[in-house]
């Protein structure tokens, strides 16, 4: 269980976090969807005790993340958003120094570092240096070495920023393992597709705070499951209709092109802020 109380962050001018405050259930796959700048980065730098908060109060699994870092880094495991592998070591190696790292003893780390190669499907290039892999291979190796030490709740953040779809595609069905198996997940994305096809609950971030929360379908109901796109002359204007019904209806009377769809939760963010996620 993540427990996020009335949480602020600034950096100098810049107001990153403002107020957030968010409870994620255990056992869930939880995502943060927001835009670039939103505060994702700063909340999970901030749960994973890399960054203090300037005021609230976090716990993960019990634990204050500011007043028992140590205990608390145990529960967590993270999944930076840039790589940062030991390029001139083995696959191998890299997790043989995060296992040394959290105290894992030699036995433990040979064992579960066999497992977590096979796991995410390294076990063939183990011994290569990780400069020789490619991006795809980089991530799956920052995930075996977050589960290292049996986390019970796993961060991610932007893990498929500048994979191609297969490989995206691939990680996705790791990261669905990892919840099935027990692990509370706190997944960050500015991708609409991968919140609405991994996540459970969807916290919507803007500016810092939370505007909204709730399961993707849930958040789509909400704004109208039907949208029409009215091509008009001065861009594209979006209605939204409980029922496709309606929405045939009202394309009806419209003089011009317009295009059916189903909403998503690009429409959610854009009903709720006047903006996209991905501009
Ligand atoms: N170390 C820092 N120094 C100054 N500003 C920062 C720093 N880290 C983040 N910010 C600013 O805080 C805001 C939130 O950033 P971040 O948490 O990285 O957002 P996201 O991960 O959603 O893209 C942005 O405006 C960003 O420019
Ligand atoms: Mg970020």
């Amino acid at each position: 269980m993540i427990r996020i109380g009335n949480l602020h962050k600034r950096y100098k001018k810049v107001i990153a976090l403002n107020g957030l405050n968010l409870d994620i259930p255990a056992g869930s796959f939880f995502g943060l969807l927001g835009p670039n700048g939103a505060g994702k980065t700063t909340i999970v730098n901030i749960l994973t005790t890399l960054t203090r908060p300037d005021s609230g109060r976090v716990t993960v699994n019990g634990f204050d993340v500011v007043k028992e870092p140590i205990r608390a880094k145990l529960e967590i495991g993270v999944v930076p958003q840039s790589i940062n592998l030991d390029m001139e070591l083995s696959a191998r190696e890299n997790l043989f120094i995060h296992g040394l790292l959290y105290g894992m003893s030699q036995k433990d780390i040979r064992q579960e570092g066999e497992r977590m190669l096979s796991f995410v499907g390294l076990e063939e290039c183990a011994d290569r240096p990780v400069k020789d892999f490619s991006g795809g291979m980089k991530r799956r190796l920052m995930i075996a070495r977050a589960l290292m030490h049996s986390p019970r709740v796993v961060f991610l953040d932007e893990p498929t920023v500048g994979l191609d779809v297969t490989t995206r595609r691939k990680l996705w069905e790791l990261l669905k393992k990892i919840n099935q198996e027990g692990a509370t997940i706190l997944l960050t994305t500015h991708y609409i597709e991968e919140a609405e096809a991994l996540c459970d609950m969807v916290g919507i971030i803007d500016f810092g705070k939370l505007i909204a929360l709730g399961s993707p379908k849930t958040l789509i109901q909400r704004v109208g499951p039907i949208v029409v796109e009215q091509m008009a002359e001065d861009g594209i204007r979006t209605h939204f209709f409980s029922n496709r019904k309606e929405a045939t209806s009202f394309i009806e009377r419209l003089k011009g092109s317009a295009l059916i769809r189903e909403a998503n939760l690009e429409d959610v963010f854009l009903e709720l802020t006047g903006r996209r996620v991905n501009q």
